[in-house]
């Protein structure tokens, strides 16, 4: 039986055990809460969830029982997405492309070459004064944001090297399931292909596809590295992944309780952060070392030349992002000038 019928079954066993048990409380009284995300449990994070869960259990452990399916054990994340609209799921965490079809705003994030450095894109997402406000956008769909994990660097790898985006030429490569995304390769000269991320190794391996996009991780934990062995420095995008949690849930918590919740998920964040960085390394090393994926130099100012009309073309088609696309380019030119100066 193939693994993927196998998990379709089993989740549907889970929901039907959802549906027997409610969404309040089961036999020993505490309130199940269910978070579903899409990483192996190797991964930040669900490092980063499992301190969650124990920040919050340690503080009201007698009230709530954190329940995290990971491996998206419930479905992809388009699928959970909807599944937290409902309130089946109370929290996911997904990439935030996968929601730019329920809402627009998140369509800022996947704009190619977006943040002009890793300062700029962190002092972005720990800004709330931009956090606050994009957080809530989604809250009309029966969602909101509550914290941001990073999701490193995104660049180009496939079965043949792709040195200069000519190299993109017919290639068949996955993106996530978002409009921009599928702009964006397709803008390069590449056929985009957008499926759910645990799609991928397969469509590798099986030649349905002929590379994908993804940070160095995705060699490595979802072992796109044993089938496709080059790996395009070009980092077109820094994109969170972001966690979700449905709005009836929430506002259903008792202030303090809710409070509690709050201040794990920022506690979580702060895990993710330094987990991140320690394994990032560590892919880079196996994937070099162990599965003998090469890592290209490539000159990123010709896949940069390509991408930036779609920037303009992006913020032009869709006036929603325009405020958060201003602020970035001035977080950037900040950014910028503080490294001059420092020099
Ligand atoms: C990254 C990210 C995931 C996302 C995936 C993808 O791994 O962390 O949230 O789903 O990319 O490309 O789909």
């Amino acid at each position: 039986m193939r693994l993927g019928k196998i998990f379709a079954i089993l989740a549907s066993c889970v929901f039907a055990l959802f549906a027997l048990s409610g969404c309040a409380n089961v036999g020993n009284g505490k309130q199940i809460v269910r978070v579903a995300h899409s990483q192996t449990e190797k991964h930040p994070e669900h490092t980063a969830i499992v301190a969650f869960k124990k920040y919050v259990e340690e503080r009201l452990g007698d009230k709530y029982e954190i329940q995290i399916f990971p491996n998206e054990l419930l479905g992809g994340q388009k699928k959970v997405i909807e599944l937290n609209q409902t309130g089946a799921i109370d929290i996911v965490i997904v990439g935030a492309p996968n929601v730019e079809t329920v809402e627009k705003t998140f369509e800022i994030f996947s704009i190619p070459y977006l943040f002009g450095s890793k300062e700029a894109y962190f002092a972005t997402m720990n800004d709330p004064s931009f956090t606050e406000k994009i957080y809530k956008t989604p809250e009309h769909a029966g969602f909101r944001v509550v914290t941001w994990y990073n999701a490193g660097l995104r660049s180009f790898y496939a079965k043949t090297p792709i040195n200069t985006p000519d190299d993109m030429k017919g290639l068949k490569l996955r993106v996530q399931q978002s409009p921009a995304s599928i702009a964006m390769v397709n803008a390069l000269g590449g056929a985009a292909t957008p499926m759910a991320f645990g799609e991928v190794y397969t469509a590798i391996q099986q030649g349905v596809i002929d590379g994908a996009e993804n940070n160095e991780l995705a060699l490595t934990a979802n072992k796109h590295g044993e089938v496709a062995k080059f790996y395009s420095n070009n980092m077109h995008q820094m994109i969170p992944d972001i966690v979700l949690a449905n709005v009836r849930f929430l506002e259903a918590l008792p202030e303090a309780d809710r409070k509690v919740f709050m201040d794990g998920f920022k506690y979580s964040t702060e895990v993710e952060l330094v987990e991140w960085e320690k394994q990032v390394e560590e892919a880079k090393k196996y994937a070099i070392e162990q599965q003998k994926v090469t890592f290209l130099n490539v000159d990123m100012s010709k896949f940069r030349e390509k991408m930036l009309p779609l920037q303009d073309e992006i913020v032009k088609n869709n006036p929603s992002i325009k405020e958060y696309y201003d602020y970035i380019q001035k977080v950037n030119d900040k950014v910028e000038k503080e490294k001059k100066e420092a020099k």
